[in-house]
């Protein structure tokens, strides 16, 4: 019978039944240095979100028991087979907020949570912000602006009923209430009800594009989420064309943009409003785009 090195490795380094943290990394690098699609500081959130602790304390860790082990083992051989980590442990962290995820909904991007702070700066204008988050998938930015602003009144849309199952679950895990409505962006809200803040990081992939993006991102997370149509410009348009009905005249429009798509999206909206700006994330990529009908702050 064939030997599990895993079950021989902890057997051959234990210490009163406890394997040093320090010996495990060491280990998982042999595995993970073969797979260059995958980051190596993989193995320090497997091991730190296994173990339960934070990925500071993985040097102060008494050691690893042979149960969590086998459970390092099965979720390594996942990540190994390219297997997101918020998949395998069925969350993430998004503006400081633990958020269930699946393969039903985007595991929201650090990137997004600059259009959360965009919003927050620009919220303190409103007294009671309306605030309408259009394709809200996990419920993301929805909850990170109600629990960061709890005055303000957030209403959150997306078509899939999986996912708004889950922006439900979260916000309620968060505690934190928003409004939730299934709708084909605009279609479902309200026709005489306006918004000061109005956000969307809609799907910007072109439809060919999602047959060259790498297997993790296709194997799990649902097309519906990135597929932005043959110019991947379809969802901006369809903004462009209804927001202004949605919109205060004094609100804002806040959208995350694929890296490459700046000045198409400028010039989708330089027709529909006075100010346009696009400002760059975190990775100094253009990233998040901003229209307003007025100039009348600084972001
Ligand atoms: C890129 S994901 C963004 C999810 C989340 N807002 C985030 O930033 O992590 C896009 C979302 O748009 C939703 N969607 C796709 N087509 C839509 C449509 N026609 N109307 C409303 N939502 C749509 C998808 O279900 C998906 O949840």
């Amino acid at each position: 019978m064939k030997k599990n090195i895993w079950n021989q490795f902890w057997k051959e380094n234990q210490k009163n039944n406890l394997l040093k943290v320090f010996f495990a990394k060491k280990f998982l690098s042999v595995f993970f240095k073969k797979n260059p699609e995958i980051e190596i500081s993989d193995i320090d959130w497997l091991l730190a979100l296994t173990l339960k602790i934070n990925r500071s304390e993985l040097p102060i860790c008494h050691g690893i028991t042979f149960e969590i082990w086998k459970k390092i083992e099965k979720k390594s051989k996942e990540r190994l087979q390219g297997k997101p980590i918020s998949i395998i442990f069925g969350s993430t962290n998004f503006y400081g907020l633990n958020l269930k995820v699946n393969s039903n909904v985007l595991s929201p991007r650090p990137e997004t949570e600059e259009l959360v702070s965009f919003a927050l700066k620009n919220a303190k204008y409103f007294s009671y912000p309306s605030v309408l988050d259009l394709c809200t998938g996990s419920g993301a930015i929805a909850i990170a602006i109600k629990k960061n602003y709890p005055t303000s009144n957030v209403t959150a849309t997306d078509i899939s009923s999986k996912a708004l199952y889950i922006a439900k679950k979260n916000a309620f895990l968060n505690d934190c209430e928003i409004k939730l409505i299934k709708s084909d962006m605009f279609s479902s809200l309200p026709k005489d009800k306006k918004y000061h803040i109005i956000l969307s990081n809609p799907p910007y992939l072109k439809s060919e594009e999602l047959k060259e993006i790498s297997k993790e991102v296709v194997d799990y997370e649902p097309s519906l989420a990135l597929d932005g149509g043959k110019s991947g410009l379809k969802f901006y348009e369809n903004i462009a064309l209804n927001v202004s009905k949605f919109l205060h005249n004094d609100g804002i429009l806040i959208m995350e943009i694929g890296y490459k798509q700046e000045e198409e999206v400028k010039n989708i909206f330089k027709k529909h409003f006075e100010i346009v700006n696009c400002y760059k994330d975190v990775f100094n990529n253009p990233r998040i785009v901003i229209c307003e009908k007025l100039n009348q702050r600084k972001i």
